[in-house]
């Protein structure tokens, strides 16, 4: 069985990601592998672990977390065999909320892999780019198909004028084949990165 969280990269009030991350957790459930029960999709809100600036004396690569909300959050993602991160696009990268959340955990994020479902005015393709970078330092493998949801053709409003109308996420058919390829590759990465995330158990090799 391999576990996939939907990771809500917003957490500003009135956001779009809710919506977005929905329709991510609804479309999952017709790939064959997740209709199948060989996979699950779970959706995890960062905003929910109330987590502050990163305020963590010691950097996360040493894995000594002082703080319960550190904690609690690296219990969940490291139940996770791999990732949907759901991101808009804020000034051109990912928002500092996303960045934070990544940056308080190391070893959790070790060894798994991850597909991107951007979205903003153009798809959020940059966010995504920059997103891409941070994945290789924290060790997780991003698969090629990605997801680029765009405001004036993927959602709908009720008030197009109104910037508080979060609107519901629409994309058509095209954007749903595009996800399941995407869920594709990470179910299929994540199951072949699993011997790696399995403490070594082979004895250490005698020295000369
Ligand atoms: C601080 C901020 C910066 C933004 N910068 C960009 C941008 O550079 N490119 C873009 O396409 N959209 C940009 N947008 C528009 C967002 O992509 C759009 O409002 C999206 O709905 C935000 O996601 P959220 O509602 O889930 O927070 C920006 C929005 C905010 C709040």
């Amino acid at each position: 069985m391999i576990r996939i969280a939907v990771i809500i990269g917003s957490t500003r009030p009135g956001r779009r990601a809710e919506s977005v991350a929905r329709w991510v957790a609804d479309t999952s459930v017709r790939h064959p592998g997740v209709a199948a029960g060989e996979a699950t999709v779970e959706v995890v809100d960062i905003a929910a672990y109330g987590l502050p600036l990163l305020d963590e004396p010691v950097p996360a690569a040493f894995g000594r977390y002082a703080h319960a909300h550190t904690r609690r959050w690296a219990q969940t993602i490291g139940a996770f065999d791999g990732f949907v991160f759901v991101t808009p696009e804020y000034n051109r990268s990912v928002p500092a909320a996303l960045k934070n959340a990544i940056d308080f955990l190391y070893a959790e994020w070790h060894h798994k892999a991850a597909g991107f479902v951007g979205y903003g005015v153009h798809g959020g393709l940059r966010a995504v780019e920059h997103l891409r970078h941070v994945m290789a330092e924290v060790k997780i493998a991003d698969v090629q198909t990605q997801v680029a949801l765009a405001m004036f053709t993927d959602f709908t409003f009720t008030d197009p004028t109104d910037p508080t109308d979060p609107g519901t996420c629409t994309p058509g058919a095209r954007q749903e084949s595009t996800l399941v390829t995407m869920l594709d590759e990470i179910i299929a990465w994540s199951q072949a990165l699993k011997p790696l995330r399995v403490p070594s158990t082979a004895p250490e090799p005698l020295s000369a």
